[in-house]
């Protein structure tokens, strides 16, 4: 009996062990063992060769580098839930099939993003920073009015996207006694709307102006960006923050630097950034002064997420090669 030969499977960044090797023993895959981001060339070059690719966000897929794809390429299978760095229209053009990981980065996603809505107001990098650099003894002690932030329990926050990292984001929202708002597409059902007593703005203007705190958990799509606007951010409360675990360029990024140097919003806590892995400096001095709180896009920076993603992945090489539709095609 023949067996069919192994799909060739390209993926461009260093995976979970437990990946790689389930990886190895279904493909026949070529890994990146140094974890480098690869140059375009490098991309074309696997692009022309393999049966599949298997890039990261931090790869970007464009028309370009699509159209010239050798006829062998035939899946996209990326490792992310955002697919905003491929360019989706252009792939089904080429009759390549996209797919995605998504669900299995929601909670963590979720956890990360609330970990900011606290962190911003109640000034916990600076506190941990200034432990972190304390020669012994600088610290004088509990102060009534030293570190004072601001309180969370009470207050409303807006969440922009309320799919399922945004409703993940507004269960912990209330949790920690926080009214929680939304601005979606559309309306999420009845029954989690009851469940987290959600209020539903069908314009985004008008959350802005009235929550003390926004969190923005919509994908980067041709639609959002910039949705945060020079002009939205000028909407919200000088007291409000704006946290951002979704995509940088989702938010005016420059608008947001000149807000915040300004001091027309209080805080921003941001996962992502417009350039990245470039962070402009002016939010770096930013985050110096104790008005942004800034990760490395850490939001599925878990063991357990990025083995299920990779898991994901290996799902959809394997369904799309038994010749079945993959469970996470993305339709562009
Ligand atoms: C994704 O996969 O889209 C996430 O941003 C990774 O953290």
């Amino acid at each position: 009996m023949t067996h069919p030969k192994k799909p060739d499977v390209f993926v461009t960044r260093k995976l979970p062990a437990p990946v790689e090797a389930r990886m190895q023993e279904l493909f026949s895959v070529t890994l990146n063992r140094d974890d480098r981001p690869l140059s375009r060339d490098e991309l074309a070059d696997a692009m022309a060769r393999a049966d599949v690719l298997v890039p990261t966000l931090t790869d970007r897929i464009d028309k370009d580098l699509i159209e010239k794809a050798g006829p062998r390429l035939k899946l996209i299978a990326s490792f992310s839930n955002g697919v905003d760095n491929v360019d989706v229209n252009a792939a089904a053009r080429k009759g390549i099939t996209v797919t995605n990981t998504p669900n299995v980065l929601t909670e963590d996603t979720a956890d990360m993003t609330m970990a900011l809505v606290l962190a911003v107001p109640r000034r916990l990098a600076e506190g941990a920073r200034f432990l972190s650099r304390a020669e012994p003894g600088e610290w004088q002690g509990w102060s009534p009015t030293w570190m004072l932030g601001r309180r969370i329990w009470g207050k409303r926050i807006g969440i922009v996207g309320m799919g399922r990292i945004g409703t993940a984001v507004g269960r912990r929202a209330k949790a920690f006694g926080l009214s929680v708002n939304y601005h979606n597409r559309g309306r999420i059902s009845p029954e989690t709307e009851a469940e987290l007593e959600a209020t539903y703005w069908d314009s985004l203007d008008q959350m802005l102006a009235r929550v003390d705190i926004v969190s923005v958990n919509c994908p980067s799509t041709p639609a959002t960006y910039h949705l945060i606007s020079a002009r939205r951010l000028q909407l919200m409360r000088p007291e409000a923050y704006i946290v951002n675990t979704s995509r940088g360029d989702v938010i005016d990024e420059e608008a947001l630097i000149k807000c915040l140097e300004e001091d027309r919003i209080a805080g921003a806590g941001l996962d992502v950034f417009e350039n990245e892995p470039d962070v402009n400096p002016r939010l770096l001095e930013l985050a110096k002064k104790g008005k942004a709180v800034l990760l490395p896009h850490m939001g599925s920076a878990t063991l357990e997420s990025r083995i299920d993603m990779g898991d994901k992945v290996i799902i959809n090489i394997r369904t799309f090669f038994d010749g079945h539709r993959p469970p996470n095609r993305v339709l562009p």
